[in-house]
C-alpha cells in the first residue's frame, strides 16, 4: 500500500499514541487463539499493526482498515521489516465498509468500537462486519467493561482548568517522547475525553516539539453492545471478561465478544 502523505505531526502523534496504548495483557495471544483455523482475516482500526503483524507473522492472509494514515503507515512500515508482504492495508472507514471480500473472522480489537461516534455508527460496523463474514465466520472484539449505571452523569475532572499530567516518558529510535495527559468532562455522558500533549526530542541537537491529540471514547456498556449485535443480526457465541479468558463478572476489566450471523 502506498498511502496519503502524512504530515510530520500525524506521524509524532502515531508515533506517541504507540507508545502510550500498548494493549491488554494477553490480547495478542487471544486473538491469534480465535483465528486459528481461519484463511482469511480483517482487522478494524487495526492502527500500527499491533495484532495485525502478529497474525500474518503466523501465516493469516490478513487485511488491515484504519482511518488514521500514519498509524497506517507504520503497520506498512512493520510489516515489511517482518516480510509479511501478503498483507493489505486499506485506509477507510469501518462504518462504511465494502471491501469486496469476505473474510473467517473479523477482529475489532482494543477498544477500537469506542472510538466510534455514537450508536448508529457501532450498528453500522457492526452490519458491516456482518457482511463481511464467509459461512460459518465469525467477528470478535473487546471494549472496556462499563456498567449501565456509569451513563447516569457525566464523567471526568471538571474544569477545563485541570493540569495536564505526566504518564510516560520514553525513549524510541527516533528520540525522546513525554505524554501528558488529563481527562476532559464531556457534556455526554457516555463519553470521556482524554486530552494529550506529546513532547517530542528529536536526535542530538534537534530542539523539542509538542503536538496535541484529543482522544474522545464512546462507553459500551454490554447491555447495550448485546442489543446492537441483535441489530446487526449478530448472535453472541462467546462472552469473556478478560483474556485469560475468565467469564464476564461486574469486576471484569473488559468485555469480549466473539458473535455470527444468525443466517449462518
Ligand atoms: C485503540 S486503537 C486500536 C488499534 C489496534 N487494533 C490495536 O489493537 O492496537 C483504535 C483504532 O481505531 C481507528 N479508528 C477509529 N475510528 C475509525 C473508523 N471510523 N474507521 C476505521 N478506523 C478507525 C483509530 O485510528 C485507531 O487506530
Amino acid at each position: 500500500m502506498k498511502g496519503p502523505d502524512v504530515s510530520w505531526e500525524q506521524a509524532a502523534r502515531a508515533r506517541a499514541f504507540d507508545l502510550v496504548h500498548r494493549g491488554t495483557p494477553g490480547d495478542v495471544a487471544f486473538y491469534r487463539h480465535v483465528c486459528a483455523g481461519a484463511e482469511a482475516v480483517l482487522e478494524l482500526g487495526c492502527g500500527s499493526g499491533r495484532i495485525l503483524v502478529e497474525l500474518a507473522r503466523a501465516g493469516l492472509a490478513v487485511t488491515g482498515l484504519d482511518l488514521d494514515a500514519a498509524r497506517l503507515e507504520r503497520a506498512r512500515a512493520e510489516l515489511q521489516r517482518e516480510g509479511c508482504t501478503g498483507a493489505r492495508l486499506v485506509h477507510g472507514d469501518m462504518t462504511r465498509l465494502a471491501l469486496g471480500e469476505r473474510y473467517d473472522r473479523v477482529l475489532i480489537p482494543y477498544n477500537a468500537l469506542c472510538a466510534l461516534a455514537d450508536d448508529r455508527a457501532v450498528l453500522d460496523c457492526l452490519r458491516g462486519a456482518a457482511r463481511h463474514l464467509r459461512p460459518g465466520g465469525s467477528v470478535w472484539f473487546d471494549v472496556y467493561a462499563v456498567e449501565d449505571s456509569l451513563m447516569d452523569e457525566p464523567h471526568g475532572d471538571a474544569g477545563d482548568e485541570e493540569e495536564l499530567e505526566l504518564i510516560l516518558s520514553a525513549v524510541d529510535a527516533q528520540g525522546r517522547v513525554d505524554v501528558w495527559e488529563r481527562e476532559h468532562q464531556h457534556a455526554d455522558p457516555r463519553r470521556i475525553d482524554l486530552i494529550y500533549r506529546y513532547e517530542l526530542g528529536g536526535q542530538a541537537g534537534e530542539p523539542t516539539r509538542a503536538v496535541d491529540e484529543i482522544i474522545s471514547h464512546l462507553l459500551l456498556p454490554p447491555v447495550r453492545l448485546r442489543a446492537l449485535l441483535a441489530e446487526a443480526g449478530l448472535r453472541i457465541h462467546q462472552e469473556y471478561g478478560d483474556f485469560d479468558p475468565a467469564p464476564l463478572t461486574e469486576e471484569s476489566p473488559a468485555f469480549i465478544v466473539g458473535a455470527q450471523r444468525e443466517d449462518a
